[in-house]
């Protein structure tokens, strides 16, 4: 939600600004601005709409400057107005910022400066940040002080990145609970919501933890601890990055280039961990915790959306291989729940950018419990995998299309792991799943050659209204995650339900305009599987059935979606794909942008 970038140093802040914003724009995409800070003062360029526009409005009038920031907007308070975007400035115009959350007190802070006959101009939080800055820097006449004193008024959660002529050469940040990273370069530095801009002019970076504020100049990164009003001491790190992973290549789209990178995604998860010769899986991120693991009898994963379905696959997974008995909770629901937790109980966060603001506030929920806490979590570095106790991480590279594809493969495929480790090789399921999860990328292989199939399929189904997913037992979740990316991408009204529950209330929805996505592959629960099909068949309903075997539907089914077979545990990392695959040529063929729905951002940030 909401993409945040500054540079200061030698060169043209404008250019590192745009680009970086077209990075970041998978955070937030309804308008977009920038500030430039030179001798004469502040130039403010702000427009609704994509990076491209603001590109555009200021090819051949440069803002010229050396210092500045920038930010790609996803509304929260206030529709997406040039008023409304940001950078936001007081009515002086000294004070120019940019915030990537929520100011939970604004109402106050404004009723406060509204007494003082300040007027407000936008319908944002954000405004009060530079109009109390504003208001303190009157009073205390030093720009540093007058920022952490803003800061220490806020509640909520924010990042925030302040730029002033009154000191034209340092950016003022700020984060709690929303990221931030710095890049420490050569005379010049840099700052973002992500690694991302950042890593092709360094690879030297400070992430900013929370409640830590900075001071930061083309020679100088001074790290500030909020509430204790001193010094902290961070030592950069190094983070390792492939420029490729950023770049498109000859793909249309991010979508389309992510889901083609399943094979690879799952060697990468694979990589070192999935011992086949010795029949051994070797996760380094939980020996750590290895004592503590053997006293566990109790596994809640928190997480959201599509992590959410992945997390679900891990459940059965885990209950069924490792017998540890699991949950699995809606973060954001999680985290107002009451119920017991102790020591014995270790939570799993599942985050593909590891900064959902609901998967992190359930982490600092159970902070005082003595839980063990896990992060299975794709983004190096990122404010959840920073949080958790041990972790394994995802591997599947950046993601940057707004609907996750990699990242489910990339999750479900950690988990499987997991499940392994924590069984111990007391399972009679081990030998098999190693095998098996070795063999996996070239099956996905296999079913990506379906592509030309299953965009006709598309073609023929997008005009329907509504759609229903079923699946049973490991294809339930699957269900569930191919109607999110049908109706996310396409915006048909689509619902996943496990198969035995169309008797109690879906079955009366179906006929002849309400087709039916059947994950029908072979397994312990395909006959029931083939119950539902002919009960919707009965009431005129169309299917469209993904199986192992196309013969075993014959007469049945209206078309059908033949995928290699694996063993049922391991299904959904092959199912997934065609419902991958169907969803992004349904909003082709709706003529919708793939890589950025509507109302969507790809890193919620807020709750
Ligand atoms: C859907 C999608 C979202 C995310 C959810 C959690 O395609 O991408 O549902 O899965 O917002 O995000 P992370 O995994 O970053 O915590």
């Amino acid at each position: 939600m909401c993409g945040i970038i500054g540079y200061v140093g030698p060169e043209q802040a404008q250019n590192f600004i745009l680009d970086g914003l077209a990075t970041l724009e998978y955070r937030g995409y309804d308008s977009t601005g920038l500030v430039v800070i030179n001798d004469d003062g502040a130039k403010l360029v702000r427009s609704v709409g994509r990076v491209s526009s603001v590109r555009d409005e200021l090819a051949g009038k440069p803002l010229i400057g050396k210092l500045g920031i920038g930010h790609t907007r996803w509304a929260t308070h206030g529709a997406p107005l040039e008023r409304n975007a940001h950078p936001h400035t007081d009515s002086d115009k000294q004070f120019y910022v940019v915030h990537n959350g929520i100011v939970e007190n604004f109402q106050d802070i404004k009723t406060m400066l509204e007494a003082q006959s300040v007027t407000f101009k936008s319908d944002t939080d954000t405004e009060v940040i530079p109009q109390l800055l504003a208001y303190n820097y009157k009073k205390l006449g030093d720009v540093k002080e007058a920022f952490l004193k803003t800061i220490r008024s806020l509640k909520g959660a924010y990042s925030v990145v302040m730029v002033t002529p009154l000191s034209p050469d340092t950016m003022y940040a700020a984060r709690l609970s929303s990221p931030l990273v710095i890049g420490i370069g050569d005379k010049e530095n840099f700052i973002a919501s992500d690694p991302t801009p950042i890593m092709e002019h360094t690879k030297k970076v400070i992430f900013l933890n929370d409640y830590e504020a900075a001071v930061i100049t083309a020679e100088s990164c001074e790290i500030i601890h909020i509430k204790k009003g001193k010094l902290a001491k961070r030592i950069p790190e190094e983070l390792e990055y492939d420029p490729e992973q950023a770049l498109l290549g000859d793909h249309p789209n991010f979508m389309i280039k992510e889901v083609y990178e399943a094979p690879q995604t799952v060697r990468s998860a694979l990589l070192g961990r999935l011992r086949v010769e010795q029949k051994l899986i070797k996760l380094g991120g939980l020996e750590l915790v290895e004592e503590q693991l053997r006293y566990i009898d109790r596994i809640i994963i928190v997480s959201c959306g599509t992590s959410f379905y992945a997390s679900l696959v891990g459940e059965y997974l885990i209950e069924e291989i490792a017998g540890i008995p699991v949950e699995v909770q809606q973060a954001s629901e999680f985290k107002y729940r009451v119920e017991p937790l102790n020591r014995s109980t270790m939570v799993i966060a599942v985050s593909q950018s590891g900064e959902t603001a609901d998967t992190l506030a359930a982490l600092e929920k159970v902070a005082g419990y003595g839980v063990l806490r896990l992060g299975v979590v794709n983004a190096v570095g990122s404010s959840i995998a920073r949080l958790t106790d041990a972790g394994v991480y995802c591997h599947a590279g950046s993601e940057q299309s707004v609907a996750s594809t990699k990242a489910f493969i990339a999750q479900v495929t950690v988990l499987a792991l997991i499940a392994l480790y924590l069984s111990d090789g007391n399972t009679p399921l081990y030998e098999e799943m190693i095998n098996e999860l070795d063999k996996l990328p070239a099956k996905i292989e296999a079913i990506l050659k379906l592509e030309p199939a299953i965009k006709k399929l598309a073609k023929k189904y997008s005009h329907h209204r509504d759609f229903l997913y079923i699946g049973r037992r490991y294809m339930y979740p699957v269900a569930l995650e191919g109607a999110l990316k049908l109706k996310e991408l396409s915006y048909i009204h689509a619902e996943g339900y496990a198969g035995g529950e169309m008797k109690h209330g879906p079955l009366a929805m179906i006929d002849e305009n309400f087709p039916t996505m059947a994950l029908a592959l072979d397994g312990e629960l395909f006959e029931k599987t083939m119950s539902n099909i002919q009960e919707i068949k009965a009431r005129g309903g169309p299917v469209i059935a993904i199986c192992n075997d196309p013969a075993k539907l014959k007469d049945l089914a209206d078309d059908v979606i033949k995928i290699p077979k694996t063993i049922e545990q391991l299904q959904p990392l092959l199912a997934a794909i065609p419902l991958q695959l169907f969803a992004y040529h349904c909003a082709l063929a709706l003529g919708r942008n793939v890589d950025r729905p509507r109302n969507l951002a790809k890193s919620v940030t807020v709750e």
